[in-house]
Parts: structure tokens; C-alpha cells; sequence
């Protein structure tokens, strides 16, 4: 397996261009499923997840080109229903084939998508869902099987927690379902308004986007549709981090600052300057003030929430830097109940954290000191990444594929702000 290999204690300077969004790119690709016809996909990222889910989606019966950030993918082929265990226990989010399959076919036959590192990540608010709105389905040998006579039928349906693909399963499926669906409680991630747009392209009709209360009138057909993906908010938060961490000057483009409104803020208090601009945003440090030596980096407690508060798929990242403030920083886990991997990792590299719960207490003690670490997770792997960039000495990251499923060329973007950064066949 390859490792990434790290010389730390390098400022960053210049400009990164983030990437399409993951996170949406995946609803966008499954929503091509509801009709067939040419559908066009600007600014997707080339991803294994991405690379995933097209595998996927093929084995349906799919085609699809691509020219670069340009996808072209047309269903008029579909002729399966099934998602196989192999695919869906290396990303869940092949679960997000459910909703259309259903809505298209009336069938879909999914293998339940295993736990994972952070979690045991079920989908009964999907599948409870789908009942609501007339489907049958069964369990048998780890798949779950759905079937539905005729059209899906509009509900209400409220979720105990805003899930962002139970959210984006049930668009899709109700898009053209018979009658109104009302989704209370729904995911305002971005990610879920991009679909709610693409959806909209193709002739659904759906009010409330961007608000937890979504209201889909279906409609009887549906077209293939042109959409953009909006910019990684992930990428591009892990990018900040980084230059954080790191020391520097750094400015993103192709990214949209209103997406982070939690991270931004405590960017500012932990003490840098962030200034944002039309798609860019910039993060510096203050200079050193004269014979007072660098400005001090502020401890601040963290607690994960549902968008807009802070990302939890954030919070690995940030807890890299907060090893490097002044102070105890509290960062509280509420999303997920496992998502603390990174943790042990960071010790190994001099971190002083204290896992106590949902909660890690994180005593900020200056550098970090190069070592060799292992990735767990996609987005511990990337606080590894952050922290071998603002470590003393040498830091090897081993199983380097997690990080690959979610970052776009990350070590040529890293190198190309100073980073001294390398990807070695292990
Ligand atoms: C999406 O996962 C993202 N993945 C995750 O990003 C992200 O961490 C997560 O949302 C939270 O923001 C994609 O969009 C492909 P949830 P998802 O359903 O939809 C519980 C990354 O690193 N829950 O919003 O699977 C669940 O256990 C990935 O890019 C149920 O109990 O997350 C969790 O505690 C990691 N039953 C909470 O809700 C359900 O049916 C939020 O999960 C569904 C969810």
C-alpha cells in the first residue's frame, strides 16, 4: 500500500483551486438514475469514491464519458436493481442508489452498507422512509430488498436527526412520487440544495431548499438535466487547516466561504486573519509583533453539529491544530460515535489529548514531532496530513487509500504551496 511522506516545519504560500464536492457529486451521479437521456456533470472531482460509484452505476446498466471535471452519463440502459455487498462495503454512500432504483424500477435490491471506522452509520430513517411511502421491504442475507406496485406515494416524513443521504434518498425517490412528500427535520447541508437544483433542472418540483422543512410535488417525468457541483467545503476547509498549522499565506479559489460559517469564525479567534473574497478565501498570520515573537494561537472549544454548525467532517483536521495552541481546547463529537481514531495517532506524534467520551480534551504543547502514522478514516487521514505538515522532522502516513477516496491531487496541491510532500509505493 503507498504512504505519503512528510518533511514538516515548511510555511505554505500561493494560491489552491478546490475541487468539485464529494459529498455532492454522489447524489448528483445517482440522480441520473431517475431518467434517462444525457445528463451533464460540471466540476465533478476524479475520486476512488467517484471512480466508485460510476463502477457502480455502470453495472446497472449506465454509460457515462469523461472530459475532464465533465461528466456525461446516460441511463437509458438501466436494466439491474442490485448493489452488491463488494461495492457497497467499500463506500455506504452506494446506498444513495435506493431512492431512484425504487422511483424508476419499483425495485431495488441494496446490501445494507456494514458499519465503518466512525460508526455504525444505519439507514433505518432511509428505509423507514421508503415504507411510508408504499414500498415493501424485506431483509434477507444482508441485503435489503425493496418493491414497490406502481408509483411510490407522497408522505410526511420526519427524521430524528437531519441525515444528509436519508435526506437525499428521500428527494429523489419523491421527486416523482404520486402525490406530496414533506420531509421535516431534513439535512441544510449544501450538498443537499445542489441536488435540490439539479432535481429542479430536470422538472421536480421542490420547495424549502436550504430550510430542514422540504416539500416535493411529484411531477409524472422527468428530464436529463445540465448542473454544476459546488465546490469541496470539506477540501477546502482541510486546506485552511493546513495552512494554519503550517504558518504562511494561502488564498483558495474556486471555493464559496458561505459554506463554512462555523470554521471561518473560529479560525478568527484561535487567532488568524481570514478574508474572504467572490469564490476566494484567504487565511494569514499576523506578523510577529516586534520583540514579542509570533502571535500566540488561542485555544477554543469545538462541538460538531448538523450544517451550519461546525462540520464534523472537520473536526479531525482542526484537532491537528489545536495541538498547537496555547491552552486546553475541549472538542465535542456529536454526530458520530466513533470518530475519534485520529486521536491515537496524533499521540504517537507528541500530541497531549485526552479522549474522555464524545469529548477530546486537547492540551495545546507547541510542535508536533514527525512519525510514522496510520490512516484509519478519510478524514483522519487528512488531519495526519496537517499535522506531518506542522511537525518537526519526517512523518510517513501508511494507508494513504482512505485519503484518496476524498482529496483531488492532494499531494500536487501541497507541493505546489511549498509543501515537501511525496507519495512512495510502500
Ligand atoms: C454524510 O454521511 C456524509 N457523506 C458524511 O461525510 C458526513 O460525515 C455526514 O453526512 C454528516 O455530515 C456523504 O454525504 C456521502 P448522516 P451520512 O445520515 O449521510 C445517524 C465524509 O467524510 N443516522 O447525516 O451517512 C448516523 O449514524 C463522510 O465525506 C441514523 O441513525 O450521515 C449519524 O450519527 C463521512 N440513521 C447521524 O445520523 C439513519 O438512517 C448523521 O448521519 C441515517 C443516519
Amino acid at each position: 500500500m503507498d504512504k505519503i511522506i512528510i518533511e514538516g516545519g515548511r510555511p505554505l504560500y500561493g494560491e489552491v483551486k478546490i475541487s468539485g464536492a464529494k459529498n455532492a457529486a454522489l447524489p448528483l451521479i445517482t440522480a441520473t438514475l431517475l431518467t434517462p437521456g444525457w445528463h451533464v456533470l460540471h466540476n465533478v472531482p476524479d475520486l476512488r469514491d467517484t471512480r466508485t460509484i460510476l463502477a457502480l452505476l455502470e453495472s446497472l446498466g449506465l454509460v457515462w464519458e469523461r472530459q475532464g471535471s465533465t461528466l456525461r452519463i446516460n441511463s437509458a440502459g438501466l436494466i439491474g436493481f442490485e448493489a452488491s455487498y463488494e461495492l457497497v462495503k467499500t463506500m455506504r454512500a452506494s446506498v444513495l442508489v435506493l431512492g431512484p432504483l425504487l422511483a424508476r424500477l419499483g425495485r431495488a435490491r441494496v446490501s445494507l452498507p456494514g458499519g465503518c471506522a466512525i460508526g455504525a452509520r444505519p439507514i433505518d430513517f432511509h428505509l423507514q422512509g421508503f415504507k411510508q411511502m408504499g414500498a415493501i421491504l424485506t431483509l434477507e442475507q444482508g441485503y435489503v430488498d425493496a418493491q414497490v406496485t406502481g408509483r411510490l406515494r407522497g408522505a410526511t416524513i420526519y427524521f430524528d436527526i437531519p441525515s444528509v443521504t436519508g435526506t437525499e434518498n428521500i428527494l429523489m425517490a419523491a421527486a416523482t412520487a404520486d402525490g406530496t412528500t414533506v420531509i421535516k427535520n431534513a439535512a441544510r447541508e449544501p450538498e443537499v440544495g445542489n441536488l435540490v437544483e439539479m432535481l429542479t433542472a430536470m422538472g421536480a418540483r421542490i420547495e424549502g431548499s436550504g430550510t430542514d422543512r422540504l416539500v416535493v410535488h411529484g411531477v409524472s417525468d422527468l428530464q436529463p438535466a445540465e448542473v454544476t457541483t459546488i465546490p469541496d467545503r470539506i477540501e477546502a476547509g482541510t486546506y485552511l487547516i493546513a495552512a494554519g498549522a503550517a504558518g504562511g499565506d494561502v488564498t483558495l479559489t474556486n471555493c464559496n466561504p458561505s459554506h463554512l460559517p462555523a470554521l471561518l469564525e473560529k479560525l478568527r479567534v484561535i487567532g488568524f486573519t481570514i478574508e474572504e473574497g467572490a469564490g476566494t478565501i484567504r487565511i494569514s498570520r499576523p506578523p510577529p509583533v516586534a520583540g514579542q515573537g509570533g502571535v500566540p494561537l488561542r485555544s477554543v472549544d469545538i462541538k460538531t453539529q448538523p450544517y451550519p454548525g461546525f462540520a464534523t467532517d472537520l473536526q479531525a483536521q482542526i484537532m491537528a491544530l489545536m495541538t498547537m495552541t496555547s491552552g486546553l481546547s475541549v472538542i465535542t463529537e456529536t454526530i458520530f460515535e466513533n470518530r475519534f481514531m485520529h486521536v491515537a495517532e496524533l499521540k504517537r506524534m507528541g500530541a497531549d489529548i485526552r479522549v474522555d467520551g464524545h469529548s477530546a480534551i486537547i492540551k495545546g504543547n507547541g510542535r508536533l514531532k514527525g512519525a510514522q502514522v496510520m490512516a484509519t478514516d478519510l478524514r483522519a487521514s487528512a488531519s495526519l496530513v496537517v499535522a506531518g505538515l506542522a511537525a518537526e522532522g519526517v512523518t510517513e502516513i501508511s494507508r494513504i487509500y482512505h485519503l484518496e477516496r476524498g482529496y483531488e491531487n492532494l499531494v500536487d496541491k501541497l507541493a505546489n504551496l511549498g509543501a515537501v510532500i511525496r507519495k512512495e509505493k510502500a
